[in-house]
């Protein structure tokens, strides 16, 4: 590989440039992304187009105020109540595995140096949090437009003063040597995977040794993939998949991950559980539905039965794990 820098600013940033491989191609830096898109297929290449068509009715979620409130909208921002509170819930599952795993508590040299990279990154709020730890973050999406591609991560970048990497290319081909990253992290993102098998493969071979994968908010649960997903994203060619949990963790096993599961609302240990328990306890104002809320779900139901219990009810529930070599 060679590299012919054109434009690179005090701080080092390559703003633009390319990336020559003698053997095969050349591969442009845009505006500090390196764009390894090639030769996509037409899956790929119509979850791009899907998602321009889509975000072409989607003024509201074209302003920096808009991205930089993430994972938490107000409707002042948001005017679909129905997506603020999709934005909380993720935003809170995404924290309560932060917690989950000490990664903001922990001590800012034990972060420093760190290598995150986050597949399906869009809007780079992810990405951007762990920047603004102090973790060696990588974005990687397929996407680059500015509002839900890589190109985000420029808005994030002089609004926190952080920087983190960003690189456009296919999930399924990780340009990255093996052991490179102590965290690999996805949100709501494998289901657009057509192979899950082969994203497992990649995510555990760029995994250090002692890393882990951290993979939430994947819409899940039936004892059987539906293949029959219908919804707006997959009218404009987005790939949308609700596989089964034994299709996630068949994948995993596969890949030489060992697994931990946890339904929505239950990253962590139960003691953890107890503790939001406690914490829902002191909001809400219904004591005889927390109380029984709190015995049956946190107490008594152990969490694999409340896994497969889920599988038969018909709403959407969302696979979260960590799974580590
Ligand atoms: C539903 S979005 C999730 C975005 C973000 N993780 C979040 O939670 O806000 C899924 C993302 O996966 C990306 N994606 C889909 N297929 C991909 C592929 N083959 N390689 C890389 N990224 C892909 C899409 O472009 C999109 O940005």
């Amino acid at each position: 590989m060679s590299f012919n820098g054109a434009e690179e600013q005090a701080d080092g940033d390559i703003r633009a440039g390319v990336v020559s491989c003698a053997r095969c191609y050349e591969y442009q830096i845009v505006e500090g992304i390196l764009d390894l898109r090639v030769e996509l297929d037409d899956v790929v290449a119509n979850e791009i187009a899907g998602w321009d068509e889509m975000y072409a009715h989607k003024p509201e979620e074209q302003r920096p105020e808009w991205l930089l409130a993430l994972p938490y909208l107000t409707p002042e921002l948001e005017s679909n109540e129905i997506f603020c509170q999709i934005w909380k819930r993720n935003g809170d599952i995404f924290f309560q595995a932060v917690d989950a795993l000490d990664l903001r508590d922990c001590a800012r040299e034990d972060r420093k140096g760190k290598k995150v990279l986050e597949i399906g990154a869009s809007t780079c709020w992810a990405s951007a949090y762990f920047a603004s730890l102090g973790y060696d973050a990588v974005a990687l999406d397929i996407t680059r437009k500015k509002y839900y591609g890589l190109e985000a991560g420029g808005i994030w970048m002089e609004a926190q003063g952080s920087y983190f990497e960003r690189v456009l290319c296919d999930m399924h081909h990780l340009p990255f040597i093996p052991s490179t990253f102590d965290i690999v992290f996805l949100c709501n993102t494998a289901h657009h995977s057509s192979n899950i098998r082969r994203l497992f493969a990649e995510a555990a071979r760029v995994l250090k040794p002692d890393g882990f994968v951290l993979d939430i908010i994947e819409p899940l649960c039936r004892l059987f993939k539906r293949d029959n997903v219908c919804n707006r994203e997959v009218d404009l060619g987005i790939n949308e998949h609700i596989y089964s949990v034994f299709e996630y963790t068949h994948a995993i096993k596969q890949a030489g991950l060992k697994h931990e599961l946890f339904l929505e609302r239950h990253l962590g240990s139960a003691k953890d559980g107890l503790a939001e328990y406690k914490r829902e306890k002191a909001n809400s104002p219904n004591p005889i539905k927390r109380f029984i809320k709190g015995f049956i779900y946190w107490r008594f139901i152990p969490q694999r039965v409340r896994i497969f219990c889920s599988m038969f009810t018909d709403q959407l529930s969302t696979f979260n794990v960590i799974a580590r070599k």
